[in-house]
């Protein structure tokens, strides 16, 4: 039998949730039931043991694994997943903006408290502005900050000849959407009701259009919509109802630029460099053609066996890109 000194070091263990010492008593307690000869019990005691601790031992690895969602079945065609790890501090943006985000983020993670007062988040998020300006940076962001998964919708393979098949992918979408809570990202949301869509007759557009205007207002799942477009002309008035917030992106201000260049340098000397020559010829560029600029002259540094960027080289790499990137009127 156990002693009255074992019981009560089972009953602490349990009480600390000390699962090692626990089993470490029941184990004293059946040797010591051994040599009473009382074999049965004390056989019977360690196989509950050694039962308890391959279960315990496996849910503490199941629960150390973050839980990966993969979307299932033809959704996987429809919806990529990844797991950003990006923060708001990663992106240069203008300071109204950066508000803006921080305030849907409180929003997210102060939604219980929301809710106690019948309030709900904003989820519902409209990002406008020209090419590589951090739209669907900060949609990596959000998913990142909030530690979601992002969705990007494939418009590519939800557009279909078809009205009806786009309608019913646009439905599964909407579905799982509402199952798994998640960062959705429809990314060229345009392309759901403006010229790309082009191909098919005005009617079966406006279709299109109607049925996900109608799955945006019948949506009251806990998931967070990002539409994202460069041509926010090209949408039609009633999407812009749908949504909470509407976010719009500007090309870097001088300060801006400097940011961009600086971030993207961290690990390079830079203290020499003379903002007063570069900044100039990076106006007129996008956040993410300066960051290739300065991409690009950091290599040449780097193959040059320097670690020094020369603001020569900077000014070069800035001006090269409006010709190289211009040319098709696309930054990417
Ligand atoms: N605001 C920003 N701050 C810092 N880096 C940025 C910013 N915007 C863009 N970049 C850089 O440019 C890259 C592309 O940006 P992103 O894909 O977010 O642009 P976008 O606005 O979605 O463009 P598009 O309209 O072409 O989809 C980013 O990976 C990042 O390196
Ligand atoms: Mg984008």
């Amino acid at each position: 039998m156990a002693t009255n000194d074992q019981l009560k070091a089972l009953v602490k263990s349990h009480a600390d949730g000390d699962d090692p010492q626990f089993y470490a008593v029941a184990m004293q307690v059946a040797a010591k039931a051994a040599r009473a000869g009382q074999s049965k019990f004390a056989q019977e005691l360690r196989d509950l043991v050694n039962d308890l601790r391959k279960r315990s031992d496996a849910s503490a690895r199941v629960a150390s694994i973050v839980p990966i969602v993969q979307p299932k079945g033809e959704l996987r065609s429809l919806l990529n997943v990844s797991y950003p790890d990006a923060l708001l501090g990663d992106l240069v943006l203008p300071t109204p903006l950066v508000s803006r985000i921080q305030e849907v983020l409180l929003e997210q993670r102060q939604r219980d408290t929301l809710a106690k007062y019948g309030l709900r988040p904003a989820r519902r998020l409209l990002l406008t502005g020209p090419p590589g300006t951090g739209k669907t940076s900060t949609a990596r962001v959000i998913a990142g900050e909030l530690k979601l998964p992002l969705f990007a919708i494939r418009l590519d393979t939800i557009l279909t000849k078809f009205m009806g098949e786009t309608a019913a992918k646009l439905r599964l979408v909407f579905d799982a959407l509402a199952e798994t809570r998640g960062v959705y990202l429809f990314d060229e949301v345009d392309a759901l009701g403006g010229e790309r869509s082009a191909q098919n007759d005005v009617g079966e557009i406006r279709r299109v259009l109607n049925s996900f205007l109608q799955f945006l207002e019948e949506d009251t799942s806990e998931s967070i919509i990002i539409a994202a477009t460069n041509h926010p002309q090209l949408l039609d008035s009633a999407l812009f109802r749908r949504f909470d917030t509407t976010m719009d992106f500007v090309l870097p201000d001088d300060e801006g630029v400097e940011a961009v260049i600086r971030n993207r340098l961290a690990g390079f000397q830079s203290g020499n460099l003379s903002w007063a020559k570069i900044v100039p010829a990076a106006r007129g560029l996008s956040h993410a053609e300066i960051t290739t600029a300065t991409e690009n002259a950091a290599k040449r540094t780097v193959l040059d066996g320097r670690t020094r960027v020369r603001t020569d080289e900077l000014v070069a790499a800035l001006k090269e890109l409006p010709r190289m990137h211009r040319r098709d009127g696309k930054a990417d």
